[in-house]
C-alpha cells in the first residue's frame, strides 16, 4: 500500500463502511462520510467534497439499498446510485483521483442459468438495479479506464445493519419459540457475501490501484432458503439460538414483493479473485464467523 493514500469513503455508517471502517489497512487517510456529512442525492455536495478534500480515491460504498423501496422512490434511487458516482467520476476527472464504486449483481436479469462474467451486458430488471447500472456507465464514462474501478457483489450481509442474517436470526427465534415454520424463497440463487471478505476485496482493489469490473462474492452458492437454514443451523451450535426454526421452501410467487428479483446471480469471480489477490472463502465458513461477531456482542 502506497504511503498515506487518501481515501474518501461514503456510506461508513452502512454494513459495508462499518466494515472498511474495521479494516482499514495502515497507510491509508480516511475521510469517512455518512449521510450527515455528505448527502449522496446532492450531486453539487459530491463533487464539493473532491474538490475539498483531493481525495487519490473515493471509495463510494454508500448507496440506495431499499430494492423493494426504490420501486416507488425510482428518482431518489437515480440520483443516489447514478448521480453520486456520475458525480464523483466527473470531479475525480479533474484531479489525478479513483474511484472505487461497489455495484451489485442486480444490474443482470437473471435468466442465463450461469454465473455471469465481469464484462458481460447488464440488464437490470427492477429500479435498483437499474440505478446502480446506470452509476456503473456513468463512472467508467466520466474517469480515463483506468482510474475507475467497479466492483460487483452480492448478498451482502455482515453483525451490523440491516441484513439478511440478523433478520433470519430474529424470525429462527420468534418462530421456533412460537412452533411455527419459517418459510423462506428457494428459488433464488446467489452468493451471500459477508461484510469482511467484501471490505478485504475493496481495500486489495485499492492497494493493487486495479480498474476495470471485478466480481466479488464469497465463494459456492445458495438459494435464500438454503442460506436460511445455514443461519439456524451455525446460529444454534454458537449459542444465538435456543434451536433453529423448521425452514420451509416457498417459491418467489408465494412470497410477492413490490420489485422483481434476479432467479440466477451468481457472479463469476475467478478472474478477480486473482487479480485482487484473495482466496475464495465458502459462504457457510464466512457465514460461521460473521456469528461469532455477532456472538461475542451479544
Ligand atoms: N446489501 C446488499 O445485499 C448488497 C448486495 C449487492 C451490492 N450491494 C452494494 O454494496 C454497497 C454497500 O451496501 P450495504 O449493504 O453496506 O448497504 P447499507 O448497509 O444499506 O449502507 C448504505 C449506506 O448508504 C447510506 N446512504 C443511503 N442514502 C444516502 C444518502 N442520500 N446520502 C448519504 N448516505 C446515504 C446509508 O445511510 P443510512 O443508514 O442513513 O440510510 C447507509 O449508511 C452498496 O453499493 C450496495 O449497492 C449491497
Amino acid at each position: 500500500m502506497s504511503p498515506a493514500l487518501k481515501v474518501l469513503l461514503t456510506g461508513s455508517g452502512g454494513q459495508l463502511g462499518q466494515a472498511l471502517l474495521a479494516s482499514k489497512p495502515q497507510g491509508i487517510t480516511l475521510i469517512a462520510c455518512g449521510r450527515a456529512e455528505l448527502d449522496l442525492a446532492d450531486a453539487d455536495a459530491c463533487a464539493d467534497a473532491v474538490r475539498r478534500h483531493r481525495p487519490d480515491w473515493v471509495l463510494n460504498a454508500g448507496a440506495y439499498t431499499a430494492v423493494d423501496r426504490a420501486e416507488q422512490e425510482p428518482e431518489l434511487a437515480m440520483a443516489v446510485n447514478a448521480g453520486a458516482p456520475g458525480a464523483f467520476a466527473t470531479a475525480l476527472a479533474e484531479s489525478s483521483g479513483r474511484l472505487l464504486q461497489v455495484s451489485t449483481d442486480f444490474v443482470f436479469n437473471g435468466q442465463q442459468g450461469h454465473p455471469y462474467r465481469p464484462e458481460q451486458d447488464v440488464d437490470p430488471i427492477g429500479v435498483y438495479g437499474r440505478s446502480k447500472a446506470e452509476g456503473e456507465q456513468r463512472a467508467r464514462a466520466a474517469l480515463p479506464a483506468d482510474r475507475c474501478c467497479v466492483l460487483r457483489t452480492s448478498w451482502v450481509y455482515g453483525p451490523v445493519g440491516k441484513n439478511f442474517c440478523l433478520t433470519m436470526l430474529r424470525l429462527h427465534a420468534l418462530k421456533a419459540a412460537a412452533g411455527e415454520p419459517l418459510a423462506v424463497v428457494a428459488d433464488q440463487v446467489g452468493c451471500p457475501t459477508a461484510t469482511h471478505t467484501l471490505a478485504a476485496a475493496c481495500w486489495a482493489a485499492i492497494g493493487r490501484q486495479l480498474s476495470g469490473v471485478l466480481h466479488w462474492s464469497d465463494a459456492g452458492a445458495a438459494s435464500w432458503y438454503d442460506f436460511a437454514y445455514a443461519i439456524g443451523e451455525l446460529g444454534a451450535a454458537r449459542g444465538l439460538l435456543a434451536q433453529p426454526a423448521q425452514v420451509l421452501p416457498i417459491t418467489s410467487a408465494d412470497y410477492p414483493t413490490p420489485a422483481r428479483r434476479p432467479s440466477y446471480s451468481l457472479l463469476d469471480c475467478a478472474g478477480s479473485r486473482k487479480d485482487l489477490g484473495l482466496a475464495p472463502v465458502h459462504w457457510r465458513q464466512a457465514l460461521a464467523r460473521v456469528l461469532e461477531s455477532v456472538a461475542a456482542v451479544s
